[in-house]
């Protein structure tokens, strides 16, 4: 991709996210220049192909303005009307059975939950690995109990620093991934029988959690573009005793939907009047596509009711299984379940991944896999608007490697995976991501894997595959 090519598509990103917003006023040509570090004549070239696309125009004496009826495309209507009643949960057969066949090595894995390994520092990694192995004491199997490793909980605690919050490593648990952060996390906050809050469409893992544990699930609706509806969340808030949200406040998977900043904090305040824990699973935040990182809704807390998980899964080290939550005032309670049901993280891995985020170059390695994610995103992009029918409708994410596509309603998402796979792909059908197994007309697909031939004719036949999966 050349790079004016790049820098409409980054344009066009912001803007079908509704960052730019209608009529506003596009940047000018020295600010393009200064900020990209590109020439003028990249830019002018940049913004004839975002005139061409309809998404800006041009005023005479005023520069450029994004077009009315540049974002509405992105704005699919994948929100349900708020049902809001509280379900039991039976999802698990669903998931292992999409799972279980997309995990061969040969399968295209546009159904995949993680992006390529390629993408990671793996042989650096290994080096922080193997020196921090060749130092670890006899005694750092008692010490580094939980709450964990002390030299990796304040890594931690500095890059939240970094982000302007003070987050005492104290308050730091160390855990097996993220999933097992949330998983802990659930457990601290209910009994068997309550409700709990989840996102419509969402991460199954939360549904699953919800079904092991024997609790309830209210569905609250995500706009995918500004995630979880705040309205429905306060009515259902009104109906049911929930005892806990489970929501994803920045890159949400399925959708890629970011709150806003205001949305985070008035979200904070919401739970804040009903005393409600927010469980915030944040494991995409790093993954940001613009210059600034976005806070975590903890950011906003003022009572440590929000319990913030992440991981280094995504970003760094996909098989290590180290991952944390910063949580507030349940740290103790988080910290006793750990250790009542798996007793501790990898001692190794966590000493491996200390190392690293001292001596590694965490942060330059972020900006190279986030430059990565953004020209995948591109392709795809583009590759799904080579192969796709006209009413087929995705939102582009600011963050993330996902894209939470809505085919032609007629298509049905199953009969597509199960097609997909017959012919070595693999996508994540929609009905996996709700505890009614709606969203029967969309799929998450993965660009988080360098882009070439074997994905843009993998995207191709999916297209073709469209008319045999109608019901
Ligand atoms: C939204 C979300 N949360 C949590 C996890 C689990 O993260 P980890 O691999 O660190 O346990 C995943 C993994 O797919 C995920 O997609």
């Amino acid at each position: 991709m050349k790079r004016f090519e790049l820098l409409a598509t980054t344009m066009a990103n912001e803007i079908r996210s509704g960052s730019r917003p209608i009529g506003s006023r596009m940047p000018s040509l020295r600010q393009l220049t200064t900020q990209h570090g590109v020439s003028q004549s990249t830019v002018f070239r940049a913004y004839y192909l975002l005139e061409e696309w309809g998404l800006i125009r041009a005023r005479e004496r005023s520069g450029y303005y994004v077009a009315p009826g540049a974002a509405p495309e992105q704005r699919q209507s994948t929100r349900l009307p708020p049902t809001l009643e509280s379900a039991k949960v039976e999802i698990s057969d669903l998931v292992f059975s999409v799972l279980e066949a997309a995990k061969h090595p040969d399968i295209v894995p546009l159904g995949s939950a993680f992006p390529s390994p390629q993408l990671f520092p793996l042989q650096r990694l290994a080096k922080s690995l193997a020196h921090a192995s060749r130092l670890i004491s006899p005694w750092s199997t008692v010490a580094d109990l939980p709450p964990g490793n002390e030299q990796l909980r304040r890594q931690i605690s500095l890059r939240y620093m970094g982000m302007g919050i003070a987050q005492p490593m104290e308050e730091i648990v160390v855990t097996n991934g993220a999933l097992e952060a949330l998983n802990l996390c659930l457990m601290a906050v209910t009994r068997p029988g309550d409700v709990v809050a989840v996102e419509s469409p969402g991460f199954y893992a939360a549904l699953q959690a919800i079904e092991r544990l024997d609790l309830r699930a209210v569905e609250i609706p995500v706009d995918p573009v500004s995630g979880v509806d705040l309205q429905a969340l306060a009515d259902a808030l009104d109906k049911h005793p929930i005892r806990a949200c489970w929501f994803m406040t920045s890159f949400q998977n399925p959708t890629g939907a970011a709150m806003p900043q205001d949305k985070k904090k008035a979200l904070v305040e919401l739970l804040a009047q009903h005393d409600v824990p927010l469980i915030e699973d944040d494991v995409y935040g790093e993954l940001h596509h613009a210059a600034a990182s976005p806070l975590p809704a903890m950011a906003f807390d003022k009572k440590g009711l929000v319990m913030h998980c992440s991981s280094f899964s995504k970003t760094l080290a996909p098989g290590y299984r180290i991952g944390w939550v910063a949580a507030g005032r349940f740290t103790d309670k988080v910290q006793r379940l750990k250790l009542m049901t798996t007793l501790s993280a990898s001692i190794p891995a966590q000493a491996g991944i200390a190392d690293y985020l001292q001596h590694g170059g965490y942060d330059k390695h972020l900006r190279k896999l986030r430059g990565s994610l953004r020209i995948q995103l591109a392709a795809m992009d583009s590759a799904l608007r080579r192969w796709m029918p006209d009413d087929a409708r995705w939102t582009l994410p600011s963050g993330g490697y996902f894209l939470w596509v809505r085919l032609p309603s007629r298509v049905d998402a199953m009969t597509l995976h199960r097609l997909a796979i017959e012919s070595g792909i693999s996508i994540a059908p929609g009905p996996v991501f709700s505890a009614t197994h709606a969203f029967q007309d969309h799929v998450r697909l993965n660009f988080g894997h360098p882009w070439g031939d074997r994905m843009e004719n993998a995207v191709k036949t999916l297209g073709s595959l469209l008319e045999r999966a109608c019901d």
